[in-house]
Order: C-alpha cells, then structure tokens, then sequence
C-alpha cells in the first residue's frame, strides 16, 4: 500500500483497503507512543495548520502529531493568514506549498480546500469544511474497531442535522467499510439525495446498507453506536438555533434511546458538545430555551457506554497515521 503524495479531502477517494491501512497504521502508531517508542524520523519537514474556524482537538492532533514525527508546524488561525482576502486559494497553496510538506485546511466549502490541493504540490488535509470531516472519520472508525474488533456489519445511528459534515462523512465511513447506517432525524436533515446514491454504490461493494429513518424507536432499534454531533454547525448563523432545538429536540440522545440499542452500544460525539450549561453558548440557550442539555443528555455523555474521550485522543493517532501515510519521502 502506497499512499504517498495523496491528498486527504474526503473518504470517497479511498477504497476500503486503502483506509484499513491508515486505521492499521494509526493503530500501530499509538501502540509504540503509549510503549514509549519514539517514530521521530522526520526531522527538517514542516507542515502548514491552515485554521479559518476555531478548533481544539484537530489543532492540537495536528500539532502534537507533527512534535512526536519530529517535524515543525505553523498555525495560521482564523485571522492570521491573507488567505481569501488580499491572496487567493491557488497564489497561497503555491507559496506554502514551496515552504512546506504538508498543508492541513479547516474552513469553509469544500472546493476551497480541493482547489488548495490542485495548486499546492504537496499533500493537502482536510480538517473539516461545511461538507465533510474526514480525519474525524478516521478516528470514529478506529474507536469503534477498538470497542468491538471489527467494523464490518456494526449499525451506527447518527442522529441529528445528517446534512452536514459529520451525517455526510458518517454515511461514506459506513458504506465504505462495510457499515450498517442509519440517518435517524426529521427528514428535512436527511443527507443530500446524490450522496445518499452514491454511498449506496459503495454499499453495494461493501455489503453495507443506508437507511434514512424518522422513527427513533426503529430507527435506534439493536444499535451498536449512536453517534450525534451539535445542531449548529460553525459558521451558521445564531438565528437558526430556535429552529434547530425545536426540530431536532426529537432526536436527542437519551437514556432511553442508549436503551433501545443494542446492550453493549457505545455513544459517540465528535465534540464539543452541549450536555450541560457549563458553556458560554449552552447557558444563553438553556436560558432562553429552559434547556438543561442539547443533543445529547449530561446522563448519557458521562455514562459508561459514553467513549467521547477515546474518540477524541484517537483523532491524534489517526492524524499522524495520514501524515505518515500520505507526505512525499
Ligand atoms: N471534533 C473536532 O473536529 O473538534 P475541534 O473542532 O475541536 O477540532
Ligand atoms: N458539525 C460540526 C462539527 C465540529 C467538529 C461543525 O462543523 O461545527
């Protein structure tokens, strides 16, 4: 397997034994960092944080990844870069793509970060546009293989705005890997239909199934993972949350839907997530909703079957396997 000088936008440009490799990497990797096995050998390469969201785990995994490989790394946050404003996409991917091995790029639509990978010579990473988030995927998969030792045939129920990165992503995982997946929410978040016929191409190979489903109680029904995410994404507008607490209220992960799973179910959640008022965001909208959590319950995210934190460190070793795998030797 060779991945060399591939970029790394989206999971529908990998086949399944292409992102088996990367999982088995990561997996790899994280054994020798937690034996204390340095794998530091890439001293003199630099890689280019391109940040125009805010984040805290794929900043942090793309730092600490890059430290432990021995390479340096430049954040350029929302504010700090010329990046769309006085430089264009392809001038800016030219410049760091001569400074730099890799570029990793957070934003906005995913035709900027594809046209930063058409002009920048070097391997370029997605860490998240409003369409996909595929080194969460990465990381998702890798959590879940190691909660029940294989992928192939697990249902995950993604509940919530299915239309967004984390539904759109979940859906390719799933079908790419063999997955049962059910989109379980109001039909109006439903995954875009040219996406939904797609994954069902992939499923098709795979022996995966698609299922959009608005009945919680089947939708939930023998469960191995429910999976939701916030129900605002960044770079939405504030007005959109009454609307978003109402619709999707429905689709909140509770007690009772962890119970309707399977019995060794597992909960999963990106983060950040609102289960509680301890944020600045969820206290207004718990105080103007009389809301106590969003869309997921503070019983279910602390519960025993709640492996958020596993998910999270994970996204570091899966990102550091995409840089292994995919930066020019
Ligand atoms: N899950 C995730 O991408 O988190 P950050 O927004 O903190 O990077
Ligand atoms: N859907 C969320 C994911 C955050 C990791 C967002 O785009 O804000």
């Amino acid at each position: 397997m060779n991945l060399e000088g591939r970029n790394f936008l989206t999971l529908k440009d990998f086949t399944p034994e292409e992102i088996t490799y990367m999982l088995d990497l990561a997996a790899d990797l994280k054994d020798k960092k937690k034996k204390g096995i340095l794998v530091d050998d890439y001293k003199g390469k630099n890689i280019a944080l391109i940040f125009e969201k805010t984040s805290t785990r794929t900043r942090c995994a793309f730092e600490v990844a890059a430290k432990d490989l021995g390479m340096g790394s430049t954040y350029l946050d929302p504010s700090g870069s010329q990046i769309g404003k006085k430089e264009s996409i392809a001038d800016t991917a030219r410049v760091l793509g001569r400074m730099y091995e890799g570029i990793e790029y957070r934003g906005f639509g995913q035709e900027i970060v594809e046209e930063l990978a058409k002009y920048a010579g070097v391997p370029v990473w997605n860490g998240l546009t409003n369409e996909y988030h595929p080194t969460q995927m990465l990381a998702d998969l890798l959590t879940i293989r190691e909660q029940f030792g294989t992928l192939k045939g697990i249902k995950l129920v993604y509940m919530g705005d299915a239309r967004y990165n984390m539904g759109n992503s979940l859906m390719i995982a799933c079908a790419k890997m063999g997955m049962h997946f059910v989109a379980c929410t109001s039909a109006k978040y439903f995954p875009n239909a040219e996406l939904v016929k797609t994954c069902e191409g992939y499923a098709a190979e795979t022996g995966a199934t698609i299922s959009l489903c608005e009945d919680v109680k089947e939708g939930t029904k023998d469960a191995d993972v429910i999976y939701t995410d916030v129900w605002v994404s960044m770079g939405e507008p504030a007005e959109v949350w009454e609307e978003r607490i109402k619709e999707l209220t429905p689709y909140k992960v509770t007690a009772d839907v962890m119970a309707n799973a399977k019995k060794d179910a597992i909960f999963l959640h990106c983060l950040p997530a609102f289960h509680d008022l301890k944020t600045k965001i969820g206290k207004e909208m718990g105080e103007k909703y009389n809301l106590t959590d969003m869309e997921v319950t503070d019983e279910v995210f602390e519960s025993a079957q709640s492996h958020v934190f596993d998910e999270a460190e994970n996204r570091m070793h899966t990102i550091k396997a995409v840089i292994v795998a995919t930066l020019k030797r």
